[in-house]
């Protein structure tokens, strides 16, 4: 194992001192409160830069050819897509926006993945445009647009991967699973024959593309590591046929990504090594017992890679105690910051800055939105609060700032980096003015 803490629940860099004062990458998150104000969300750079590196480091270790996409729809900006380009990982996209931050970055297209169950035109022609490393074929509609995108792009050069649902059941939250074969993503097994026709037929009149292996996504935040590990052998096996059927080797297989987290304690993921190494085996085995060449393997994490390295901040406003029954204690965010709660009924862990954790007491912490649904934690044993106490909510890294709405017209928090004592913006707090910036 390269870092046995990696599956903490809190960021690596969390600190408390001997005032209780909670410190994030050498930071106190009062002093971070106070300068970029409240919500504020804050990711530590040390754990996004581990996790990354243990991805990495799990296929160098086992020294096979290997590309790790750090999925961005678990939080896509500028900074984020700058980080995983400097720890030598590719991005996985799914819209025009998520790929034009990543160009913007300056994230080489040759390590760019776009995916998406219903892609525009837009989104086919700018990948095909910039030259971005494959497009994951998920439809048939895809194959038109691309075709049709082709006509007037002859000279770019792109990779294919076609998206196949794998027919995977794992336990997770229904909102969230992939893999079943009802699903609105990617083909089903009885369609890939056609698919794999239509783009060979493509490839002959356009031999600059390239169809390069399967994809599949079973599902997100994920504990067990044999739903992955059945799926490589559901891909290996099609790998087989189709080299028989076809005489066409494909280079590379893709997992996609899942791998779970912490949100409370009682929470168990498997160690990015362990769930790596699983899949780099059972790719080399079936590789071996089925006689064919072994693959690239590309990954797609997200949530395992910032989902722990994030917190927010939140400032205690109202409290209303209805005595016997409950006690509201309202923070300044909520379900504009984090939907997860509300959406997938997720559970977030908390504590409370400069303060130990004795005399509990059980509340619950609501957001600020118009809406009773707008609960953060439900019960949690919180030591007393007063209005003006910080609130900080752990793993909130992932699937927050990136699901973040406008809802009730609440301007978005800013989202800083804290590494080695410094902090750093990646998106500013937007303003009132920056609500209007599209009214006409
Ligand atoms: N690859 C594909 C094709 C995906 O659809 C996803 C996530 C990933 C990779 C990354 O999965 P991860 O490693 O983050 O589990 N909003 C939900 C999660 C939706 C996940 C969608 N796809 C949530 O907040 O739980």
């Amino acid at each position: 194992m390269l870092n046995t803490q990696i599956n903490e629940l809190k960021p690596l860099s969390y600190e408390r001192d001997n005032q209780s004062q909670i410190l994030i990458g050498g930071l106190k998150i009062q002093d971070l409160a106070k300068e970029f104000g409240t919500p504020l969300y804050v990711l530590c750079g040390e754990t996004i830069r581990k996790r990354m590196r243990a991805y990495k480091e799990t296929f160098a270790k086992a020294n096979v050819p290997a590309l790790v996409l750090y999925a961005s729809k678990a939080l896509n900006c500028k900074g984020l897509c700058r980080i995983a380009n400097e720890e030598g990982l590719g991005i996985d996209v799914v819209s025009a926006g998520e790929l034009y931050t990543a160009l913007q970055a300056g994230m080489p297209p040759e390590k760019i993945i776009l995916h998406g169950n219903n892609k525009s035109h837009e989104e086919i022609t700018m990948a095909v445009e910039n030259e971005i490393a494959s497009i994951v074929i998920d439809n048939f509609r895809d194959i038109e647009l691309l075709t049709d995108t082709l006509k007037t792009h002859s000279n770019k050069t792109i990779g294919l991967l076609i998206r196949i649902t794998p027919g995977i059941e794992c336990h997770t939250h229904e909102y969230i699973k992939t893999g079943s074969v009802d699903s609105k993503f990617g083909f089903n097994l009885y369609d890939l024959d056609q698919a794999i026709q239509k783009l060979l037929e493509l490839q002959k009149q356009y031999p600059q593309i390239q169809l390069r292996g399967l994809h599949a996504h079973i599902g997100s935040q994920i504990f067990e590591t044999e739903p992955h590990v059945d799926t490589v052998a559901v891909l290996m096996k099609l790998y087989q046929e189709i080299k028989n059927k076809y005489d066409l080797s494909f280079t590379d297989i893709n997992i996609g990504g899942g791998l779970g987290i912490k949100y409370q304690d009682s929470d168990d993921p498997p160690e990015i090594e362990l769930w790596t190494s699983k899949i780099i085996n059972a790719v080399i085995k079936h590789s071996q017992e089925l006689d064919l060449t072994l693959p690239r393997i590309l990954i797609e994490p997200g949530r395992s890679i910032v989902g722990s390295a994030g917190l927010t901040i939140y400032e205690v406003g109202n409290i209303k105690d209805i005595q016997g029954i409950r006690k509201y204690v309202s923070v300044n965010g909520g379900m504009g910051d984090n939907s997860r709660p509300i959406m997938y009924q997720a559970i977030y862990t908390a504590e409370v800055n400069g303060k130990e954790s004795k005399n509990l007491e059980k509340i619950t912490l609501a957001g600020k939105y118009c809406e009773s649904g707008d609960i953060l934690i439900k019960d949690i044993e919180l030591p007393p609060l007063k209005t003006g106490d910080l609130i900080v909510v752990f793993s909130t890294g992932a699937y927050n700032y990136s699901m973040s709405s406008n809802y009730n017209r609440n301007p978005r928090p800013a989202l800083i980096l804290v590494e080695n004592s410094q902090a750093q913006v990646l998106v500013k707090r937007e303003t009132l003015e920056d609500l209007l910036r599209l009214d006409q």
